[in-house]
Parts: structure tokens; C-alpha cells; sequence
């Protein structure tokens, strides 16, 4: 097979990304440039923001990601992007980033879907480790602040399909965190904030009832032709009603001026560490915050689980934001095991977003010539199938 230096380019959120990976399997740049500082007062993602950070730091951190690959934009061979699911706005910039570049420097230009990225993160890294012998069907988890999604996935030849099996009804999982932790006072992005304290509490200290999920979800309806679709099991997560139970227990517990108090501290720290956080968590915080953690992670991995043996899945992919987690992933190691199931995760710098995930899920559209027009557009809630 040919050998292709791959420029990707990632704006769909909050992270500015650009890297330069050969073949789908070789990570030669990787550059990142994150906005949490501009969103951080706001406790979230603010799209107007997002879109104009994007705009200021495309052009260095492209330029960055080429230089230390050693590569200029004539020599790379092809150029993509991800086009969704996202935010419209901030899709848009690297979109037409992507295509100026294509069009000025004649090169093929490859629009990518951000999920089908996270899923490649796993892949590339595996190839990078020398493993090329992987055992389909693989199910894969991609959980992140947007998104919660199982998708059984099979490889025909050089092209990938994609068969959702599962997703959030409501919150995705990375939300969950995001929201219990300013629930919390404990500022944004939460999960990682919840990842290190969570050790530091007792999570079988609040018991948390699982999601009940009795009804087929109403965006799942389909004409009677994808009946047979729909008879397959779902395996389908909800993360609202776990939110709202911090909530109840926060109130009934009176916990709302200790959590004003901590959350003005913490402003007043400019890079909080785990002390800090520590300092200003009392017990039943941790306990708390560890017991979420728990139901959480639990849920992702029992269903994930459920859904492997259900689709006879010979290996599991977990990926996304929340697959940096470090309960989850020792969980996932430690169940997967007992089910004879192996489990792989992206490095924690490929789980969160990254464009080395989109240049190595463009390999084998080059390889296909998929190549996208030049008219092509963002689509902020593009399905991946
Ligand atoms: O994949 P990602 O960077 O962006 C999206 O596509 O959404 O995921 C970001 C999400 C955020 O909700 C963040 O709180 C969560 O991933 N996250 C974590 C951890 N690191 C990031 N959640 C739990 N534990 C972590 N260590
Ligand atoms: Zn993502």
C-alpha cells in the first residue's frame, strides 16, 4: 500500500488541532491548542467563543503541526477535516481552512466524521504498537462530553461501517461529569477534576438507582423496511436522571453555601492542583463525588458489556474524552478479562479531542478516493454509519 503523510485538521469543539500521521498507523505531529481558559468562567463551551478562538489559532497551530513533522504544506498528501458532529460555527472555520489549502495546493481533500475519528484513535495507536491483527466485529464506546455512543463496526476492505447499537437519550456521559462538577463548585471541565478526587472518596457511600430506560427512544423511529434493524437489542444510556440525584442530595444534605464557599476559592487559585481541591472538599463532598463516579462508570461498562455479548463483539474500543478516565478504564480492563473480551483505549492524549484521529480515519478513504467537493458543509449532527 502506498505511503501517505495525512495533514488532519480538528475544530468541532473547544480544541484547535492539527498532526500529521503516515499511513493511518505512524502519529508524526500532534498539536493542540486548547480554549478551557476562555470557557472556564463561563462553566461550558460557549459556540460564539469557540468559533473565534478557532479563527486565531488555526493558522499557527497548522503551521506548528506541519514543522514539527517535518513536512511543508506541497509535500503532505492529502488533507482532512472533520466535517461533524459539532458545533456549526466552529466546524466551519477548519472547513474552510481545509478547503483554501486544498484548492491552493491542489491536494485531494477528505471530510471525516468526528466519531469515526475518536474510533481510529484506537487504531492507529494499535497499528503504531506493531498490532495489525485485530478481531472483528469490534464494538466500540465513544463517550465524551457530546457524545455516548455504542457502534458495532466492521471493515470491508479499505472502507469502515458503522452500526449503532446504543446512545444517550439525554446527557452524554462527559456531560454528566461536566455538570456535577460545577454542580459541585469545581469549575470546568469536570471529569478530570472528578477522576482525581473520586480515589479520595467512598463510592459505595450513596447509592444511586440505575437508569430505567422502559421506552423505545422516539428518535430511533423507522419506516417498516428497517424493521429488522429494529429488532436488534438496544443498549441505550441515560445520564439525566443521576445528575438531578446529586442535585436532590446536594439540597437535601444543605450543602449549597459549602459549595459557594468552595467554588469562590477555587476562582481565586489560578491553576487549582488536587490539594487545593482537597482543601476545600469535605467528606461527604468526596464520598459523593466518588459515588457518582461509580454509578457512572459502572452503567458504561455493564451495558458495554451487555452489548459484546449480545453482538458476539470479539474486541472492545473505548474512546472519547471520558475514556481518559481512570476508573473507567481499569474497570473495563478488569471486566473485560473476566468476559475474555480485550479492551483497547487510545493513549489519554488521543482520547480527548485531537487531529491525529482525523487524519488516520482519512487513510482509508485516500486509499478509496472518498474525497469530498469543494462544496461540501459542516453538519452539526452528522450520523455516523
Ligand atoms: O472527546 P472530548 O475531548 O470532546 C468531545 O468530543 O466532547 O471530551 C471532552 C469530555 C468532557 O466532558 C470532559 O469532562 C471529559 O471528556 N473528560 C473526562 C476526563 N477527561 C476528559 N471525563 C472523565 N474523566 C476524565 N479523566
Ligand atoms: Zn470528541
Amino acid at each position: 500500500m502506498p505511503s501517505a503523510y495525512i495533514l488532519g485538521i480538528e475544530s468541532s469543539c473547544d480544541e484547535t488541532a492539527a498532526a500529521v500521521v503516515r499511513s493511518g498507523e505512524q502519529l508524526i505531529s500532534n498539536v493542540v491548542a486548547s480554549q478551557i481558559a476562555t470557557h472556564q468562567p463561563y462553566g461550558g463551551v460557549v459556540p460564539e467563543l469557540a468559533s473565534r478562538e478557532h479563527l486565531r489559532a488555526i493558522v499557527p497551530v497548522v503551521k506548528q503541526a506541519l514543522a514539527e513533522a517535518k513536512q511543508t504544506f506541497q509535500s503532505v498528501d492529502a488533507i482532512a477535516v472533520t466535517r461533524g458532529p459539532g458545533l456549526a460555527g466552529a466546524l466551519l472555520v477548519g472547513i474552510s481552512y481545509a478547503k483554501a489549502l486544498a484548492f491552493a495546493l491542489d491536494k485531494p481533500l477528505i471530510a471525516v466524521n468526528h466519531l469515526e475519528g475518536h474510533i481510529h484513535a484506537v487504531l492507529l495507536e494499535e497499528r503504531q504498537k506493531g498490532n495489525h491483527a485485530l478481531q472483528f466485529p469490534v464494538l466500540a464506546l465513544v463517550v465524551s462530553g457530546g457524545h455516548t455512543h455504542l457502534y458495532l463496526a466492521h471493515e470491508h476492505a479499505n472502507s469502515w461501517t458503522y452500526e449503532n447499537i446504543g446512545h444517550t437519550r439525554d446527557d452524554a456521559a462527559g456531560e454528566a461529569f461536566d455538570k456535577v462538577a460545577k454542580l459541585l463548585g469545581l469549575g470546568y471541565p469536570g471529569g478530570p477534576v472528578i477522576d482525581r478526587l473520586a480515589p479520595h472518596g467512598d463510592p459505595e457511600a450513596v447509592k444511586f438507582a440505575p437508569a430505567q430506560l422502559k421506552h423505545r427512544d422516539r428518535r430511533d423511529h423507522k419506516g417498516a423496511s428497517e424493521s429488522a434493524e429494529e429488532d436488534r437489542q438496544r443498549f441505550d444510556f441515560s445520564f439525566s436522571g443521576i445528575k438531578t440525584a446529586v442535585l436532590r442530595y446536594v439540597e437535601v444534605h444543605s450543602m449549597k453555601a459549602s459549595i459557594e464557599k468552595r467554588r469562590q476559592a477555587l476562582a481565586a487559585i489560578v491553576k487549582p492542583k488536587l490539594e487545593d481541591y482537597l482543601a476545600n472538599c469535605d467528606r461527604r463532598t468526596l464520598d459523593l463525588i466518588a459515588s457518582f463516579q461509580r454509578a457512572v462508570v459502572d452503567d458504561l461498562v455493564g451495558k458495554t458489556l451487555a452489548a459484546a455479548r449480545a453482538c458476539d463483539a470479539a474486541t472492545l474500543f473505548v474512546t472519547g474524552g471520558v475514556a481518559a478516565n481512570n476508573e473507567l478504564r481499569s474497570t473495563f480492563e478488569r471486566r473485560g478479562a473476566q468476559e475474555g473480551v480485550p479492551v483497547f483505549f487510545p493513549s489519554r492524549a488521543l482520547s480527548t479531542d485531537n487531529a491525529a484521529m482525523i487524519a488516520a480515519a482519512a487513510y482509508p478513504k485516500f486509499l478509496s478516493q472518498d474525497f469530498a467537493p469543494m462544496d461540501f458543509s459542516a453538519e452539526a449532527s452528522l450520523i455516523l454509519r
